[in-house]
């Protein structure tokens, strides 16, 4: 079952990481709907980023809920670290989960929720069988690594095809997409079933502000969903 609402997610990879408690409270104070912190190992993907250490440090500078998009070879060794940190949606990719439903049941059972996360190349068909334990299905609009990639627009079929399967479903399961969205890429993206929609450098680079970045994505978001 989808869900109706549209989010905004921060990607915290542009914030400005020599002051992110500050950065963080003017996300909330522009009206996200929570963060996603980009936890990269240099090994999965060639960057590095965020330890548990770092979010937890951050955890008492908002009240906005936390993601962790675990971009890392081995997420099993860090699952319950991140939950400790304080993130309630823990996210994973698919190519880095060979045990996949032990996995995200580990994440249930630790209390938080799941998502899984899959390559623009990785089918969807990976997911079928474990639906039941799964919160957040993310379809990766660009190749992970990097902010300020471009929108890869092939991927709409793709965010429609995920769109049917939750439609199918009996729980309601979140379509989020992540990479290169900002005020010319997102009604394509929300038009195609995405409602959690993850923005990094269109929301920090705004001219106009986060709190404008955000309202304009989100209205963007609306009218291409209802048009
Ligand atoms: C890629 C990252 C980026 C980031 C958002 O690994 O996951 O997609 O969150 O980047 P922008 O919004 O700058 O394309």
């Amino acid at each position: 079952m989808e869900s109706s609402k549209i989010s905004i997610v921060p990607s915290v990879l542009p914030a400005d990481f020599s002051k992110l408690g500050e950065d963080l409270l003017a996300l909330e104070k522009a009206g996200v709907d929570r963060v996603q912190w980009d936890v990269m190992d240099g090994h999965f993907v060639p960057n590095l980023t965020f330890g548990p250490d770092v979010i937890a440090a951050c955890r008492k500078s908002t009240s906005v809920a936390f993601e962790a998009h675990l971009m890392v070879q081995n997420p099993d060794l860090l699952l319950t670290n991140y939950i400790d940190a304080g993130c309630e949606l823990i996210i994973v990719h698919v190519e880095t989960a060979p045990h996949l439903h032990k996995t995200l049941k580990t994440i249930r059972d630790a209390g938080a929720k799941t998502g899984v996360a899959l390559n623009p190349s990785t089918p969807l068909e990976v997911i079928r069988h474990v639906l039941d334990l799964v919160d957040l299905i993310l379809i990766m609009t660009v190749n992970p690594g990097f902010g300020g990639q471009a929108y890869i627009s092939t991927m709409e079929k793709k965010i429609e095809e995920a769109a049917k399967l939750i439609r199918a479903t009996d729980h309601v399961i979140e379509l989020e997409v992540d990479g290169g969205i900002g005020p010319n890429t997102i009604a394509g993206a929300a038009k195609a079933g995405a409602n959690v929609l993850v923005a990094g450098t269109a929301l920090f680079k705004d001219p106009k502000g986060l709190e404008h970045a955000v309202s304009d994505l989100r209205s963007k978001a609306i009218a291409a969903k209802n048009n």
